[in-house]
């Protein structure tokens, strides 16, 4: 029998890729739009989703359910960027952030949970960020958003242990994908005192735009759900940004804050 597999943000980027592999492998995969009516070229379903709505997730997981009687593996994909001076960007904006990128995953577990405790086994991927592990400039709320769902992983997974549930981080470094096009970010504003952001809003830019292949995501997904006791932690993409993890660990702080600004060119 086939493994079940819903991956929440699946209509593009790093969810579609992982889908599209997984679908190809034999695996059943159910993926997620905000409106799945308007993706035209998915070779899986796709099920409406929104994270911020605790009765759309459920509707969602109760569908998958219905249809295939279990779920075997989550993918929590769903996210979005931001980016901007902390101080310029609308409170509203940091609320929408961590609805998508913390809450979301989180009321995504806490549903799914009770079906994996009935089945005895289940397999929770988060997908967090390499800007997780540290924060960055201009980039405070999508560090914080993302390096609080590792944190939520690590206790989690030693909470459901007795029940045979599985939970791990896979952090992506840069990958080419639509989530530089569609987050929020701070209009460049002469008015603006931070006048180094335009700075490091391109070198961001040209970072993502000309990250990897997301499919190097897909073989990692596919390799967790093919290993019996997955790691707490897993990083994917470019050697350098892998490296600054690393590099946070050993170098002094203020050392290491002094890379940062050089290399955002601060
Ligand atoms: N690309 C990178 O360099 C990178 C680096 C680190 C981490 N990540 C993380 O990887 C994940 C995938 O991002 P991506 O790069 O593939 O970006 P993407 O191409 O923009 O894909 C984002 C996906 O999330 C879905 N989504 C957005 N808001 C949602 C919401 N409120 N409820 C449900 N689904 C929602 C979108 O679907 P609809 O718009 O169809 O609803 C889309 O399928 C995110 O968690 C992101 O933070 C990406």
């Amino acid at each position: 029998m086939s493994k079940v597999i819903l991956i929440t943000g699946a209509s593009s980027g790093i969810g579609k890729a992982i889908g599209e592999f997984l679908h190809h492998k034999g695996y059943t995969v159910y993926g997620t739009s905000r409106n799945p009516e308007k993706v035209f070229n998915s070779v899986f379903p796709l099920l409406a989703l929104d994270v911020r709505s605790t009765e759309s997730i459920t509707t969602c997981i109760a569908k998958v359910i219905s249809i295939s009687g279990r779920i075997d593996v989550v993918v929590n994909n769903a996210g979005v960027g931001i980016i901007g001076p902390l101080e310029e960007i609308p409170t509203s904006e940091i609320r929408n952030n961590f609805e998508t990128n913390l809450f979301g995953p989180i009321e995504v577990m806490k549903a799914i949970l009770p079906q994996m405790r009935s089945q005895k086994s289940g397999l929770i991927i988060n997908i967090t960020s390499i800007a997780g592990y540290m924060g960055l400039p201009y980039r405070a709320v999508y560090s914080a958003s993302k390096g609080a769902l590792e944190y939520v992983t690590e206790a989690l997974r030693m909470e459901v242990k007795p029940f045979n549930i599985e939970i791990t981080n896979v952090a992506p470094g840069e990958f080419a994908t639509n989530i530089a096009a569609s987050r929020y970010h701070v209009p460049l504003s002469p008015a603006s005192a931070y006048s180094n952001y335009a700075k490091t809003i391109e070198t961001i830019n040209e970072q993502v735009d000309g990250g990897d292949d997301p499919k190097a995501m897909a073989e990692t997904i596919y390799k967790i759900i093919n290993t019996e006791k997955p790691n707490v932690h897993y990083k994917v993409g470019p050697f350098l940004s892998k490296f600054s993890i690393v590099l946070k660990r050993i170098l002094p702080d203020k050392r290491y804050e002094k890379m940062l600004m050089k290399h955002y060119k601060l």
